[in-house]
Formats: C-alpha cells, structure tokens, sequence
C-alpha cells in the first residue's frame, strides 16, 4: 500500500514510518519541514494524493483547552477532507486513551482537542474507512510532562497503563497492515502512578551517569485523571513493562 503519514517526523510517527516499512508499504513522510501544514491546509492534499491510507499522527503540546481544540479541529479537517477527495482512501488516526469525562476536563484541556479531532473524523469519514487507534500515555511523556526546579522534579500523579511509543507504533502498523477499521486501544501491561514512572525513569539515568537521583514529586490532579479517567476498558496489551523498556533504550 501506499501511505501518508501525517506528523512523520514525531515521537510516533518516526516510529510508525519504520514499521510500516519494515512491512513493505511506501510511506509519504509529510509534515512542515515536507512543505504540509495540517494547520493552514498547505500542501495536505498532494501528500495524500494515491495513497490508500492516511495517518494521522501530528501533534501540538498544549493544556489550554481553547488551543488544543482550535489545532486539532482545523488540523482533522484538512487529512478528513483530502481523503474525502479520493474515493477508497481510508484514515487511520492516532488518539489517546481517555475517558468522556476528561475530555470536557477543564483542567486537561489538551484532552478538549483530542475529543474534538476524535468527532470531526467520526463525522466526515465513513465508518468503513477509519481506524480510531487509541493508545494509552507512553512512558516517552515523562519528559514531555516533567517541570524540573534545581534537583527536583515535579509531575502530575496520575493513573496510566502506559506503554512504549516503540510498542504503540508497532501495533498500530499491524492494524493498518490488516485493513482493520473502528476503534482499537492499546495499552501497557500495568496500571501505575505516573510519577512512579517518572521515579524510576530517574533513578535509572542517574545510575547511568553514576549521579544522585532527583528527588521526583508527584502533584495530585484532581478530577478524573487521578482515577481510571485514563484507563481503557478493555485495551490489547504490549508486555513491554516500563522496566525492560529502560532496559533497552
Ligand atoms: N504522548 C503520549 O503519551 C501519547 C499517547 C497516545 C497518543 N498520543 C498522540 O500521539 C500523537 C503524536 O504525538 P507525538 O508525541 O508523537 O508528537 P510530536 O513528537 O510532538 O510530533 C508531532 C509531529 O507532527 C508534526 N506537526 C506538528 N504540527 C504540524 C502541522 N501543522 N502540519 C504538519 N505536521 C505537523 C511535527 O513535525 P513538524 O514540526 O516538522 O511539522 C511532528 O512530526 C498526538 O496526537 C498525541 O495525542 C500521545
């Protein structure tokens, strides 16, 4: 097949590109640096042009809900209307795991975005044609997520069956390979704090570099990410734990 992929260059996405090679697909590599904006619309449909399937694996870091949906709603229309073009082109988005009750939390307003992005391809894609591809957080977000202050490090306490992006990339390759359509979610083989995560993410560094670990601190969040707001309710499993992925990276 053919495939678009939308975001290539991203922490998933440059994985996803991988697997979908290693599986014998051409894979258009499109996001800003290509000259596609999903944003504006530039460029989004020559990207897509002949390709059998569209990934949707962009992305913009915000917790302001009013951002989140602004990005994600225009950035959905534009891969949702470039497949709409091309009678038989399929979509393939990538989602988070979440809840309906944190998607209209005030506090995660990144979640607003993606409920949005998850309704705008609902609606303008065919049923047949979309594969909704809901992964759990991966253990890469500690970063993405941690507030360091001299030797401490602050991040959410939240409850996640997280993964390793390498582990999400490489199911949703095999969804995409089989033709599969709905929604399918995916998730780690535990549920845990995430500044648990985080803890051992840092001790496991500062073992590497013969340092002291930072003292990682843990922020209650209230509301429904501190109780199964982020759990799927019946996710396939990777048998990654965030242990063996420390251990190959
Ligand atoms: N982090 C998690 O734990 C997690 C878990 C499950 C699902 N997800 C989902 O995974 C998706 C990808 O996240 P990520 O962390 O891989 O993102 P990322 O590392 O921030 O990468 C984003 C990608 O999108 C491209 N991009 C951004 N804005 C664009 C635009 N306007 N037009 C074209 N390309 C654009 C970027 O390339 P350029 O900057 O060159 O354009 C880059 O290739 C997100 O939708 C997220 O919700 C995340």
């Amino acid at each position: 097949m053919q495939i678009t992929v939308f975001g290539a260059t991203g922490t998933f996405g440059a994985r996803l590109v991988d697997q979908l090679r290693q599986r014998g697909h051409t894979v258009i590599a499109a996001h800003r640096g290509t000259g596609v904006d999903t944003y504006t619309g530039r460029g989004v449909a020559e990207a897509a042009e002949g390709s059998d399937v569209l990934v949707d694996c962009v992305n913009r870091m915000t917790m302001n809900g009013r951002q989140a949906v602004d990005y994600f709603s225009h950035s959905s229309r534009s891969i949702a209307v470039a497949a709409a073009e091309q009678p038989g082109t399929s979509v393939a988005c990538l989602s988070i795991a979440f809840r309906p009750e944190v998607g209209e939390s005030k506090l995660l307003g990144y979640y607003q975005g993606k409920a949005m992005q998850e309704r705008i391809y609902r609606r303008i894609v065919p049923s047949d044609r979309l594969l909704m591809f809901r992964s759990a957080q991966w253990f890469e977000l500690v970063d993405a997520m941690t507030m360091t202050v001299g030797p401490l490090r602050f991040v959410p306490k939240m409850r996640v069956q997280a993964l390793a992006a390498a582990e999400a990339a490489r199911m949703m390759a095999e969804a995409i390979d089989s033709g599969e359509t709905g929604t399918i979610e995916v998730a780690g083989p535990e549920i845990s704090d995430f500044a648990a995560i985080a803890r051992r993410l840092a001790e496991a560094r500062a073992r590497s570099a013969g340092e002291k670990s930072p003292k990682v601190i843990g922020i209650p969040l209230p509301g429904p990410a501190s109780r199964d707001g982020l759990i799927p309710p019946s996710p396939r499993l990777s048998d990654v734990t965030v242990d063996e992925w420390l251990r190959t990276r």
